[in-house]
């Protein structure tokens, strides 16, 4: 047992007798002394301590993503490359990224700055096209108070292209002086990386208060603002059957609890288009290269994204412990406010959407304040069958609305059956409107959350109408 091993721009690091869930910015600035990362909120949404994770695909090759390092843990770190803002140039020698945020103008205080050259290091070494919808994705999670977007911007699409240097192949090879160990410990702290489902259940029945940690992106605030320090935590990162992504045999998608949400993307644009957008305005590119679906729906927040999409798919969550596994709806996973039905020793081992029915439309909108790196007021998925003009089937979900994600049976059941009109959908607002029990908050008012339940239904009715609106699911 010992302290995290990484590549800390190029040179090993070992973190011995620090704590595991010791945040990587903290690390960073306070034992390695790089201060080049800044810290701004401590919460995942101003992207200021942006820094470079790489890690090596199946076939070999790095691959490279942007991450909060105020989230991720030095224990997340180990076996992975990490380069910070001290790692990508120098005064002497700016990197092309660099160079053009000096000649374009692209900072003033430059205190976002080393997160923006990190989060366009990323996106350049990524080999991603850089046009300006891609572009303003990958620039949503960093935030600049002084110089304004537009020259960022025009820094990213001067850089992009000149910065792409092949990875040096001696990087990869030290990744192998940094394997993770199964188990990692300081000041009192342990963090188990279990490498299977048995083994993570075994470490769950031995220490059945351990704190189950995902991608961190929820986690991570209670160990960067609330500075809390669980004596045991178990990372889901390296189990391998977490780690599993494919389409069934019956046609849908199965995804291991440990899958992110950028690794998920493609597949769902594929199968789940709707769902694919709705997931793309999940916090930033830095927390969907940590964060799960798993982690999502144990959070169980109302207002969680995924779970509207999950529950109008009809998809199941695998529950695995010491004693077996147990497979159920999302909808009776999620239990309450916050709450689910998760019982001690179990983890989920792995999430299943089954395949698209025939003729089966999926709709999903998130209502936020903001476009981008918002949390939802009101989040509606549907997915809908409609045979000669009539609602053969459907089944509606809503977040936002009360203290669970709802399934809005009473809806469903006025609708089915009957001819698919705009008379039948307004007809169908009242039981929606009885249905749900939204919430004055900061994000939104009860009566707005109330209005705009009912306009997405009529949005999707009219979307429905419209033929070059080709949300039709495709079969694999
Ligand atoms: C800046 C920011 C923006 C965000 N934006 C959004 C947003 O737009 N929409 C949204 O819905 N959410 C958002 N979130 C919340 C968060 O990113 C998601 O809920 C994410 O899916 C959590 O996944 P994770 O893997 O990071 O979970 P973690 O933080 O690792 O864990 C969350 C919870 O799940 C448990 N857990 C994780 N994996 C498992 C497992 N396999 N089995 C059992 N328990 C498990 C953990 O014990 C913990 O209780 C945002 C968060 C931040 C910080
Ligand atoms: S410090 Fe703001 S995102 Fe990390
Ligand atoms: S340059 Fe000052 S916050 Fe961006």
């Amino acid at each position: 047992m010992g302290g995290s091993v990484f590549l800390l721009n190029g040179t090993v690091e070992r973190t011995d007798g620090v704590p595991p869930t010791t945040t990587l910015l903290d690390y960073l600035r306070l034992q390695a002394g790089l201060t080049g990362t800044k810290e701004g909120c401590a919460e995942g949404d101003c992207g200021a301590c942006t820094v470079m994770i790489s890690k090596r695909d199946a076939d070999g090759a790095l691959r490279h993503h942007a991450v909060n390092s105020c989230l991720m843990t030095i224990g997340q770190a180990a076996g992975l490359a990490v380069t910070t803002v001290e790692g990508v140039g120098g005064p002497d020698r700016l990197s092309p990224v660099q160079q053009a945020l000096v000649e374009g103008d692209g900072a003033q205080c430059g205190y976002c700055t080393p997160g923006f050259v990190m989060a366009m290091t990323a996106f350049a070494k990524g080999g991603e096209e850089a046009t300006e919808g891609t572009i303003h994705d990958m620039l949503a999670g960093n935030l600049c108070r002084c110089t304004g977007y537009r020259p960022i911007v025009e820094a990213c699409i001067e850089s992009v292209g000149a910065d792409i240097e092949a990875d040096d192949p001696s990087a990869a090879d030290a990744l192998d002086e940094c394997a993770a160990p199964a188990c990692l410990s300081g000041r009192g702290q342990v963090m188990h990386v279990p490498r299977s489902s048995s083994e993570l259940s075994a470490l769950l029945a031995e220490a059945p208060d351990a704190w189950i940690l995902g991608g961190g992106t929820d986690m991570g605030l209670r160990f960067s603002k609330g500075r809390e320090s669980p004596p045991t935590v178990i990372s889901t990162g390296r189990v391998g059957e977490m780690r599993l992504l494919e389409a069934g045999e019956d046609g849908g998608l199965h995804f291991g609890g440990a899958v992110t949400y950028t690794e998920l993307l493609p597949h769902l644009t594929r199968l789940y288009p709707a769902f694919a957008d709705l997931v793309r305005r999940i916090g930033s590119r830095q927390i969907r290269n940590l964060g799960t679906i798993a982690g999502n729906l144990v959070t169980a927040s109302p207002i969680g994204d995924t779970i509207p999409c999950l529950m109008a798919l009809g998809a199941e969550v695998t529950l695995a412990s010491g004693t077996g596994r147990r497979r159920i709806l999302v909808e009776d996973f999620i239990t309450g406010y916050r709450t689910t039905d998760l019982r001690a020793g179990e983890f989920i081992e792995s999430v299943s959407i089954p395949p698209p029915g025939d003729g089966a439309l999926f709709y999903a909108y998130k209502i936020s304040k903001r476009f981008d790196q918002d949390i939802s007021s009101v989040v509606l998925a549907a997915t809908l069958t409609v045979t000669g003009g009539v609602v053969a089937e459907s089944r509606l979900a809503i977040g936002g609305v009360g203290p669970r994600t709802l399934r809005l049976e009473r809806t469903e059941a006025a609708l089915k059956g009957g001819a698919w009109t705009e008379e039948a959908v307004e007809a169908a607002l009242a039981i929606l409107d009885a249905e749900i029990a939204p919430m004055d908050d900061f994000r939104a008012s009860a009566d707005y959350r109330r209005a705009v339940s009912g306009a997405l239904l009529r949005r999707l009715y009219l979307e429905s109408q419209t033929p070059d609106y080709d949300l039709r699911l495709e079969a694999l």
